[in-house]
Formats: structure tokens, C-alpha cells, sequence
């Protein structure tokens, strides 16, 4: 699928596309000029997401986070979607240009849109762009790499998670800023910040209030991946803290509050019935 030049640099069909190096931070963020497009991840992150691509064939695909616009082209050449729709707070028109051009010129069409000026923190902008979009048409696929900051990546993680279908993915990058080991803190200046993890505990709490919420949460270093379950989610005003706290109200009780009598644990996949 990915054929790689160097450890950094791959091709795929006449694209070139430079990975982040491995020294990048060390050298402060260099600017990259190798390759028509620049992905904003590492060799190993890129191989993780062809195989999610590959094994999810998402047809509807959402992303935070354009920057030099080369996870984009990279999910629209690896998965050909129906639509794929990328969007950041900065306008970047020259790499929306590349963008449409790439699709353009691949046969794509207008199937890629990326859209400038966005905020993720933007609910209402965020919900009328799927509309107009994908109309009622659900998400198969959200990826948010985007500010990496607690309260707008909640933002959209409330207003995009519903859209997704049962069975979606939701991604989360760049979780885990907030536990940089001691002594390599000076690379983050995020310190007074939420941590992001805590979005990643309320996810993993409201999958404990709501168990139809989530049917996979895949905890990796570089990023947390949600499959949606196929259970009902508020289509407005979802918010994710108020189910991991329980205060929504249409958060069913738990069993044992119910009064059912039967302990929560008894006779689940993994707390099996003792025979006998
Ligand atoms: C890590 S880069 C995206 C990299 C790209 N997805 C890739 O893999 O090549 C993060 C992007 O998020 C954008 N961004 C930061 N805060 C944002 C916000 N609140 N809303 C929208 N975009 C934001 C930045 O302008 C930047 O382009």
C-alpha cells in the first residue's frame, strides 16, 4: 500500500508525502519541503491509520486539523470516500488550493473539502458544515488533530460523536501531553492547561453509565480510538462530563440501583458465572 522511499518520506500512487521525522522536536519544528504533501505524524502512526482505514473502508470521513493538508490527501487516497471534509482554525488558503487541486487532478472531484477559519470549539459551525456535507448522512469516520486542548476537542467530541453510525470510529490524537515523563516538560508550555486525558477518562466513565455508548475504546500512545455502540445518544446538546458524572438525565441507573437485586458484575463477558 505505502511504499516507503526513506524511513520518512512514502509514496502512494504519484504522491510523495514526508512523515514527521524522527528529530523534529529536536530541531524545533523544522520547516519541510521534502514531498508533495507533509503529514503531521510519524512513520508508525501513518501505518496505523492505513490499517484502520483499511479494516473500517470509511465512505464518510470528518478531520480536525489540516495543517499542510497531508493527512487529508493521504485518508482520500487511501480510502477514495464519498466525502471527506477537513477544517482548521487557520485559513490556509494556498494548502486548500493543493488540497481541491490533488482532488481534482486524482479523480477525486469535489469529494475533498477543506474549510479554513473553523474553530473546533464551534459547535454550530461544526454541526452546519456536516449538514451541509453529509446531510443526514452518518459519519463513518471523525479524526481530530486539531488544538489537542480539553475544551475544544470536547466541544467537537459532543457535537460530532453523535453524528458518527454504530460501529464508527472516533479518533483523539495526541492524548497524552499532559504526563510528559519528569524532566521533558519544557517541550509541551502546555502546563496550565486541562490535560486532554481527562476527555479520554470521561469517555471511558460515560461508557460505564451509558454501556451502548461505546463499543471499542482503543487506548495507544499516539492516540485513543472510540468505536460508537449501537446504543441511542442525545443527537443535540450531548455532552460527555455530564454523562460520566451521571448527572444526564437520560443516563439509565445502573442495575444494581434499579433494584434488580443482581450484582452489575454477575454473568458479563467478564465475570463469567461460576458453574456449580
Ligand atoms: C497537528 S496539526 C494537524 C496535522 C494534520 N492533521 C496532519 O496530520 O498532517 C494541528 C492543526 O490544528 C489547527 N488548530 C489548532 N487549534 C485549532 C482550533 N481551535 N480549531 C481548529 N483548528 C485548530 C492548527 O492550526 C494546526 O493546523
Amino acid at each position: 500500500m505505502l511504499t516507503w522511499l526513506t524511513g520518512d518520506r512514502f509514496q502512494l500512487g504519484d504522491t510523495t508525502f514526508q512523515a514527521m521525522p524522527d528529530d523534529y522536536f529536536d530541531r524545533g519544528g523544522m520547516q519541510i519541503t521534502e514531498g508533495d504533501f507533509f503529514v503531521f505524524k510519524s512513520p508508525a502512526e501513518i501505518e496505523e491509520f492505513a490499517k484502520l482505514l483499511s479494516d473500517l473502508q470509511p465512505r464518510r470521513i470528518f478531520e480536525l486539523g489540516i495543517h499542510g493538508g497531508g493527512s487529508a490527501v493521504l485518508f482520500a487516497e487511501l480510502t477514495r470516500p464519498e466525502k471527506l471534509v477537513t477544517i482548521d482554525l487557520e485559513t490556509l488558503p494556498d494548502v486548500r488550493d493543493r488540497i481541491h487541486e490533488h482532488a481534482s487532478v486524482s479523480g477525486l472531484g469535489d469529494s475533498v473539502r477543506a474549510f479554513g477559519g473553523v474553530d473546533q470549539g464551534d459547535q454550530a459551525e461544526l454541526a452546519r458544515l456536516v449538514d451541509q456535507e453529509f446531510g443526514t448522512a452518518e459519519l463513518d469516520l471523525v479524526v481530530d488533530d486539531c488544538s489537542h486542548l480539553y475544551g475544544p476537542t470536547k466541544a467537537s467530541f459532543d457535537a460530532l460523536f453523535p453524528r458518527l453510525r454504530a460501529g464508527g470510529v472516533y479518533v483523539i490524537e495526541d492524548w497524552r501531553w499532559g504526563h510528559t515523563p519528569l524532566g521533558q516538560e519544557e517541550i509541551t508550555n502546555w502546563a496550565p492547561e486541562v490535560p486532554l486525558s481527562r476527555l479520554i477518562a470521561e469517555v471511558v466513565l460515560a461508557s460505564a453509565t451509558l454501556p451502548g455508548l461505546a463499543a471499542q475504546i482503543t487506548v495507544e500512545s499516539g492516540g485513543v480510538a472510540i468505536t460508537r455502540g449501537d446504543g441511542p445518544v442525545k443527537a443535540t446538546d450531548f455532552d460527555i462530563s455530564a454523562l460520566a458524572e451521571r448527572a444526564e438525565p437520560n443516563a439509565p441507573a445502573a442495575a444494581s440501583e434499579r433494584g434488580s437485586g443482581r450484582s452489575p458484575r454477575a454473568g458479563s463477558r467478564w465475570f463469567p458465572r461460576r458453574s456449580g
